[in-house]
């Protein structure tokens, strides 16, 4: 029986606490997984950048990546060692493109989901070019702004067709507010986007392989509050739906991770924002579902390492468009395509291995969440972040809630210990 080092490399910018976490649990863990006869080993290393030879060998089986999404030389790294050393790596450097907003909407229009209705407009200026004038003299139109904006009806939002963090997105009410907003909008090429408004529930749900965590997101609370703690807020019928419409979008971009943002007006589930190539992962945003992330990210990670997943290098989009012209019905199209992601995304040898392999990771996590090391994290976290006089308070905010994340996880081991029990004084068996 021969012991086999998987390595899984991290491919970091500015983040700080999930890698601290990450790491901390992978020692602690230690894992010895038995495949195929032999043992697997992990180790978790930092990518550094630095000059390659495109002929030289890649050391990681994995690498869980935040930093090609701006990062030319990482990406290039990255794409090189995907083709020439079978590298597995989150998220896939070629779906970046797809991860601009505009593509993405395509996409679910076409798959049939609700996404609001959405123009694209020409830019309000341009950088200076050769073939700028003749071009625009010839083929650009001039076009009625205010009349595009009565046709989708205000309020709506403009926002860059390719953005992220909120930057340059603001909400329109009248035609004098879009033709400020158009003329201040520079050389960014927009979109104007219906508003779902008034919507009565905001999640957001964030997709690491076949797993999804649907939280509740209150956009007008201060940043550090916005990813709400609550749980329990839908039913098993929407879960089930937001789960499926997070998978679906996932998958047909081959993103191992991803979050997708959405709102519910008249009991209709709109997705409008879900092409984040770098998903917010910090203790700082997260909080409660900070633990989550780490187990989640761990989870993945070691299974596609230990099994050796292939990278799905190209997109197939045919399987998609196929359910989408069988002339279903809204919910079960997309139960058909969440079918197709969990059968791409392994969910079920996935779901087997961890419960084989990493079934300690629940208690081994509860541990390091109560520790020093992870106390620690969020401090450093919180110190990039906030000013001096505030470090003290809000890692202590958010230490907080950590521990409110263990006390629930702890009163759920209680209960199903209590089920247990219970069942076994009726002399029943436990369900698989
Ligand atoms: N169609 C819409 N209806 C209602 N609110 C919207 C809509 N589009 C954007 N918003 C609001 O603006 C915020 C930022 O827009 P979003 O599309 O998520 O862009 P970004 O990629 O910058 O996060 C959203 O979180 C939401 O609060
Ligand atoms: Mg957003």
């Amino acid at each position: 029986m021969a012991e086999i080092t998987r390595r899984i490399g991290l491919s970091l910018g500015a983040d700080i606490c999930w890698p601290v976490c990450y790491e901390g649990l992978m020692k602690r863990l230690d894992l010895s997984i038995p495949w195929q006869g032999d043992r697997l080993r992990f180790e978790v290393e930092r990518v550094s950048i630095e000059p390659f030879s495109l002929r030289q060998p890649c050391r990681y089986d994995l690498v869980i990546d935040r930093l090609t999404h701006w990062y030319h030389v990482s990406r290039e790294w990255i794409k090189k060692a995907v083709l020439m050393d079978g590298l597995y790596v989150f998220n896939n450097p070629w779906a970046i493109q797809s991860m601009e907003k505009q593509t993405t909407y395509c996409a679910m229009m076409k798959l049939g989901l609700p996404v609001p209705d959405t123009w694209l407009i020409p830019p309000k200026s341009y950088e200076p070019r050769d073939d700028l004038q003749p071009t625009l003299q010839r083929y650009a139109r001039l076009f009625d702004l205010g009349s595009i904006g009565r046709e989708l009806g205000f309020p709506l939002f403009m926002k860059p067709y390719d953005g992220g963090a909120w930057v340059g997105v603001s909400k329109i009410d009248s035609e004098e507010q879009l033709q400020k907003a158009y003329d201040e909008s520079g050389t960014k090429v927009m979109q104007l986007q219906k508003a779902v408004l008034p919507f009565d529930c905001f999640v957001r749900a964030v997709g690491l392989g076949p797993q999804v965590r649907i939280i509740r997101y209150d956009p007008d609370a201060p940043l550090h509050a916005r990813y709400c703690a609550d749980r329990d807020f839908l039913d098993a019928g929407e879960v089930s739906l937001i789960e499926d419409m997070t998978l679906t979008i996932n998958s047909f971009f081959g993103w191992d991770f991803n979050s997708c943002e959405a709102l519910r007006s008249d009991g209709v589930w709109h997705p409008i924002d879900f092409a984040n190539a770098c998903p917010d992962s910090q203790v700082t945003s997260l909080h409660f579902h900070f633990p989550w992330l780490v187990m989640a990210n761990i989870r993945w990670s070691i299974f596609c390492a230990a099994v050796q997943r292939p990278m799905q290098r190209t997109h197939n989009w045919s399987p998609f468009y196929e359910i989408a012209e069988q002339g279903l019905n809204y919910r079960q199209r997309l139960a058909a395509y969440a079918r197709l992601a969990r059968r791409r995304l392994e969910a079920d040898r996935f779901e087997e291995f961890c419960s084989r392999h990493l079934a300690h990771l629940d208690e081994v996590a509860w541990e390091f969440f109560g520790s020093e090391m992870a106390r620690d994290a969020v401090y450093q976290k919180v110190c990039a972040l906030f000013p001096e006089h505030e470090q003290d308070k809000f890692t202590e905010h958010f230490w907080e809630l950590i521990q409110q994340w263990r006390k629930r996880e702890e009163d759920k081991r209680v209960s199903r210990r209590d089920a247990e029990a219970q069942r076994e004084g009726r002399g029943e068996r436990s369900p698989e």
